[in-house]
């Protein structure tokens, strides 16, 4: 299959500027080179035109920030999927911020009712407006993608959930709130926290998410948000999160999904290069997808 590239550059659902800079940072790094080098085929359709006018101030009826704005956002999102998906390719979305995944999973839903979701990141990213300690969007797109949230996030490309909470898993976990522990234990996600990652290594539980997953769905998106990582490796993100899996176990992990063959669409968010050294984050980002791609070491 050719991979679909699009740059998805919304960056008002979370506080920092620069993180709509992520597509061109990662093309930057060396993206397209590194699939060449894999002999995979590719378009890449550019950036979608997102305009990123917002504010930092909450609505006092919500308790969201530019839900307006990150509405729009996304339902260009899920309309841009959804016509390269039917073109047949796989699609590699470059973020952005974490919103983003509402638009990438409702686009997505078109083509798999029983879609999988790899959340790889330090957060659950399961708040609501009710829940969440900061009204930032991108702390709430994996709840809105289960359904659960204001009614414009989750009536994206049809009103109601586009993935089932025991379809989806979290791997990387470090830093879930009150509101988004509670939304666990209810719902029933699957959740692999740093302590699961430490006590059984990362190939044992990326190994186990796959198991769990390739009998129960029918397509799994990967949402890689790089503070999933530990900041030593990828700093230029705007919420990062001490304690992470390093370069080494995230890259195996990439490794065994592509070795898996389960993947059917990938996407990488929360490359802020204005909040790095150098490209630093974005030129790990890339390392991240050349593997999931199927790069090796010989
Ligand atoms: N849990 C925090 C919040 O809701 C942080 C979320 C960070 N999310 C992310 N996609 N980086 O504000
Ligand atoms: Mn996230
Ligand atoms: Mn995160
Ligand atoms: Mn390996």
């Amino acid at each position: 299959n050719r991979v679909g590239i699009i740059g998805a550059p919304i960056t008002i659902a979370q506080p920092n500027y620069g993180v709509d800079l992520g597509p061109n940072a990662i093309r930057y790094a060396g993206l397209h080179k590194r699939l060449d080098g894999l002999n995979v085929k590719y378009e890449d359709y550019g950036n979608i035109d997102i305009k990123n006018e917002g504010s930092n101030e909450k609505d006092p009826k919500t308790n969201l920030k530019n839900l307006k704005e990150v509405t729009s956002g996304n339902q260009k999102i899920a309309d841009k999927l959804k016509k390269i998906k039917s073109k047949g390719d796989f699609p590699l979305i470059l973020g952005g911020d974490h919103s983003i995944a509402i638009g990438t999973i409702a686009g997505l839903y078109s083509f798999y009712q029983e879609l999988g979701v790899i959340w790889f990141d330090a957060h659950a990213d399961l708040n609501s407006g009710e829940t969440s300690p900061s009204g930032n969007i991108h702390g709430m797109s994996l709840a809105a993608s289960l359904g659960v949230g204001h009614q414009d996030l989750t009536s994206i490309n049809g009103d109601g959930p586009k993935v089932k909470p025991e379809n989806t898993v979290i791997i990387g976990a470090r830093s879930i709130d009150e509101g988004e522990r509670k939304f666990i234990k209810e719902h029933g996600v699957q959740v692999y926290t740093m302590h699961d990652i430490e006590k059984r290594g990362m190939d044992a539980v990326i190994k186990e998410a796959i198991d769990y997953l390739r009998p129960r769905v029918n397509g799994v998106h990967l949402s890689l948000d790089v503070d999933g990582i530990d900041p030593l490796h990828t700093p230029g993100t705007g919420t990062p999160v001490d304690g992470g899996p390093s370069y080494r176990e995230t890259f195996h992990a990439m490794s065994t999904l592509y070795d898996s063959e389960i993947l059917t669409s990938v996407e990488i968010v929360e490359v802020n290069p204005l909040l790095d050294q150098r490209n630093q984050t974005a030129e790990v980002a890339t390392d991240m997808i050349a593997a999931v791609f199927g790069e090796k070491y010989i």
